[in-house]
């Protein structure tokens, strides 16, 4: 982890979670919790809790749970170390230096020049805009119909006509040539000396998540080649790993990311209302932008030109997204050319229903494939047919696979049975699936199924934290292994150290995990719904059959490991042992 431990500890423990909650949430209290409206869901009653006394948030509703620092990683979308960062602050807690050798250090005092210049650039280009000189620049931005506000939103610039204005004002800053050449600003040549990069231009600084500038895309007013110009890559500026918007993106707290494909068309969201929408940087879509996507979003929206080339890149950018496992959707946007057109013309309520109705990627690419043959003759539509078999193996997971099978022989009057031969066959071709049972059911659920026991599993954690006295008859009959999977076995592990010192901290064993969805899979472990039992024998039996089933299912998961494990065959035999005594054990929780 970044920090050690007890820092993080000192952080959590400084910042009470009721006192950082209410900032966002407005709360009541109720009994021992606070209850308001759950910021991660749409709702009209409160299920959302606060716990002062676990230091935990829960969300009765949607399952949002987690500790402080959990809190703020979801609502503000930071990362676990940005998190700490700004909690630490909040409360006072200086953070250690981060122990740097001397080339780290002087690697990081220039990119931070690097990052100076480039906003002394953006502040320069910003103020031409509203000078005299830039004035045609401004009116094309106007003429384009953004607004003062947006321009100022999107810091967007002028580079003047002359060559090397901005070359100069650096250099009278103090910055050196080989910096400025370094930034991408500037370039060298023996006829006219330095030079800027950009002339005559409109400009699009490009801002990283923390909205510091890491580069600049220029663009003509009018017509003329290039259309864009931008920055090179630098020591700042990985294109891959940026996107154009994100930073504005990634707190828009919208269910979706809409991916465009050109700067212009990002503002022209923004200021309709869409700011969840980012682009690629004059680049074709990464996968490193796929992943940064994911960090926020689950689903991504395509509005891609709806030209050839258009789809084409889109065509590219739903692999892309597919491979980091984001399912995209494309939003159709005939008859115009681009969102920014459309937007235009149609307005944003257009927009808002094209994005109700955008269409399932692989649908999509079914439908652009379709382009290449002609159905009308047998021949071509085997072809076609045979083609989409030879797609439908590529999805691995065999309910999500019989899902897509049933939709497209629907959807192309393809016979159900048919289809499905053809792809068998073409799996056992090459080997990509398994011949598989047809599910009874229709559609079914794509929800991975829970391990047998996750459940008794989860109610023994919880029910240990709402009553730790508990835990010296769980000690006898249950070890930190018997929770099985991978999570729950550290969980308990640390847990059951805390409960042996009698300092039980839950909260604090949340922020040992740095994933977000880690800790709020720990914090659904610590606040699972506990039936109400009335009679102190409901509650007993209720005890005893949760350890019986969390013992049992350790017994049988370690009793079909014995072959392959070495250590399993002790825990069959302790666990046969355990249950034994535990059949004739008499349960007191007094
Ligand atoms: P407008 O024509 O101003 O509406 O721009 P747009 O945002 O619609 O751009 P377009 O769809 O033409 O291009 C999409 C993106 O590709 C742009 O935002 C640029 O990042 C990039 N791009 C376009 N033209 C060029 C070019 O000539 N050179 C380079 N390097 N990139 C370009
Ligand atoms: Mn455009």
């Amino acid at each position: 982890m970044y920090y050690p431990e007890e820092v993080i500890e000192e952080i959590r423990q400084k910042n009470d979670i009721v006192d950082v909650i209410s900032g966002y949430v407005r709360m009541q209290k109720k009994g021992a919790s606070y209850f308001g409206l759950c910021p991660f869901h749409n709702e009209k009653t409160s299920s959302f809790s606060v716990s002062p006394h676990k230091q935990m948030y829960y969300c009765f509703g949607c399952g949002a749970g987690g500790n402080v620092f959990t809190f703020i990683m979801n609502y503000e979308n930071f990362t676990f170390a940005e998190a700490v960062k700004m909690l630490a602050d909040r409360a006072g807690v200086p953070l250690p230096e981060l122990e740097y050798n001397e080339e780290t250090k002087k690697k990081e005092s220039r990119r931070a020049t690097l990052l100076e210049i480039n906003k002394e650039a953006a502040k320069y280009f910003f103020y031409q805009l509203r000078s005299k000189h830039g004035q045609t620049g401004y009116e094309y931005l106007r003429k384009r119909q953004l607004s003062e506000e947006t321009m100022k939103g999107f810091g967007l610039g002028y580079s003047n006509k002359t060559s090397n204005d901005l070359y100069l004002y650096l250099k009278k800053k103090g910055y050196d040539d080989e910096l400025l050449k370094a930034a991408g600003l500037v370039s060298y040549s023996e006829k006219i000396g330095m030079c800027d990069k950009f002339w005559n231009r409109v400009m699009f600084p490009i801002q990283d998540i923390n909205h510091r500038v890491i580069g600049f895309g220029g663009r003509v007013m009018g017509d003329g080649e290039p259309k864009y110009l931008n920055s090179p890559e630098t020591e700042v500026f990985d294109k891959s790993r940026n996107l154009y918007g994100l930073n504005f993106a990634r707190t828009s707290r919208k269910n979706n990311m809409i991916l465009c494909e050109g700067y212009m068309d990002v503002i022209a969201m923004h200021q309709a209302g869409f700011n969840q929408a980012v682009a690629s940087l004059g680049t074709a879509f990464t996968s490193g932008q796929a992943n940064l996507l994911r960090r926020y979003t689950e689903q991504v929206l395509l509005s891609y030109d709806s030209d050839g080339a258009g789809t084409k890149a889109a065509l590219r950018a739903i692999g892309i997204l597919r491979e980091v496992g984001l399912t995209g959707k494309v939003i159709n946007l005939e008859p115009y050319k681009d969102p920014d057109e459309f937007i235009k013309n149609l307005g944003k309520e257009a927009f808002e229903k094209r994005m109700e109705e955008a269409e399932n990627s692989f649908f999509f690419e079914l439908r652009i494939l379709q382009r290449e043959f002609n159905l009308a003759d047998p021949e071509g539509k085997t072809r076609f047919h045979n083609e989409i078999a030879r797609k439908l193996c590529n999805f691995t997971e065999e309910v999500e696979r019989e899902n897509y099978i049933e939709a497209v022989a629907e959807k192309y009057h393809i016979g159900f049975e048919n289809l499905r031969k053809l792809v068998s066959s073409y799996a056992a071709k090459t080997g990509l699936v398994k011949e598989t049972a047809r599910p009874k059911s229709g559609i079914q659920s794509r929800e991975k199924k829970e391990e047998p026991g996750s459940r008794a599993r989860k109610v023994l954690f919880t029910w240990l934290i709402e009553e730790p006295k508990a835990y010296p008859i769980v000690k006898k009959y249950i070890v930190a292994s018997d929770f099985i999977q991978e999570l729950y076995v550290k969980v308990a592990e640390k847990l059951f150290a805390q409960l042996e010192e009698g300092a039980m901290n839950p909260a604090g064993i949340i922020s040992m995990f740095s994933d977000e969805k880690e800790q709020r899979e720990v914090a659904d472990l610590f606040n699972t719904k506990l039936e109400a039992l009335e009679t102190k024998q409901d509650r007993e039996k209720a005890f005893r059959d949760i350890i019986i089933r969390v013992k049992e299912c350790s017994y049988q998961y370690y009793t079909e490991r014995m072959g392959r494990d070495v250590t399993a065959l002790d825990k069959v035999l302790a666990g046969k042992r355990a249950l034994e005594e535990l059949k004739k054990a008499h349960i007191s929780l007094e």
